[in-house]
């Protein structure tokens, strides 16, 4: 057995647009090791959100194979995908996504609501804890417009921490942030990668942001053009650090 999180060979992705196709992915291959903490960057319309959609298992390949954590997610029914990526996957997009009539402890706690063996008080209990990893213990009845963009990044992080997900993948996570809450999350993903030992893959169309992670993978028009790992990676907490006002979180 593969002891890989991702193995993905030959993957492609075609739309039909009515008579038209197009060719989202023509044919990606790559791995991602347990542990790892990849970029993957490439110009609008290169295939980025189509590749993480599907390693998300929120999208399906037209051709071409994936194997998730071992799992042949090819051979699956809709339900034993969406139990599959209830599972094994956190997602965190650009922006958001929080549900806004809800506080920041209902919106973490809603992944678990799927999962019966879980009872109310695990519930809480795990949601607490996951907004004390993203250091919001002070902000859990808070709805989203009482918080501010970085905070509500932090929510949405502590969710897709929430059901322990062998991967987290994230769209863009700092494309509506400055570049101080950026540095920020940035930090944050570090930790989960270098503490916790999380498997990250991190969409970005920024350099810089690329460099705090230790592997970028460049598509170009849905192929990989370059597939680099990154010998000088940068500390998100150091960068801060130098910024000229001290960071207040
Ligand atoms: N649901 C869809 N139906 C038809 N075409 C699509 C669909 N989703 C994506 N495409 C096309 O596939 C190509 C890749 O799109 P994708 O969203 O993956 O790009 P991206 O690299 O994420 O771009 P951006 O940086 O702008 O977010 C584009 O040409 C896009 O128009
Ligand atoms: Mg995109």
């Amino acid at each position: 057995m593969s002891n890989k999180i991702v193995s993905i060979r030959e993957l492609k992705r075609e739309f039909r647009m009515g008579a038209e196709v197009v060719r989202a992915l023509k044919g990606v291959t790559f791995d991602v090791e347990p542990g790892e903490f990849v970029t993957i960057m490439g110009s609008s319309g290169s295939g980025k959100t189509t590749m993480l959609n599907i390693l998300g298992c929120l999208d399906k390949p037209s051709d071409g194979k994936y194997l998730l954590d071992g799992v042949d997610v090819g051979s699956l029914s809709r339900n034993e995908l969406a139990v599959l990526r209830n599972h094994k996957i956190g997602f965190v997009f650009q922006s958001y996504n929080l549900l806004a009539r809800t506080s920041a402890l209902e919106n973490v706690e809603l992944p678990l609501l799927y999962n019966s063996s879980i009872s109310s008080k695990m519930r809480h209990e795990r949601a607490v804890k996951a907004l004390e990893a993203v250091k919001l213990a002070e902000r859990l009845d808070h709805l989203p417009n009482q918080l501010s963009g970085g905070q509500q990044q932090r929510v949405a992080i502590a969710r897709a921490l929430v059901n322990e997900p062998v991967m987290i993948l994230a769209d863009e996570a700092t494309g509506n942030l400055d570049t101080r809450t950026s540095y920020e999350i940035m930090a944050l993903f570090q930790e989960l990668n270098q503490q916790q030992g999380k498997t990250i893959v991190f969409v970005t169309h920024e350099p810089d942001i690329a460099a705090f992670s230790s592997r970028t993978i460049t598509l170009k028009d849905g192929k990989v053009v370059k597939d680099n790992r990154n010998t000088q990676v940068r500390s998100a907490r150091e960068m801060l650090a130098a910024l000229p006002v001290a960071a207040d979180y």
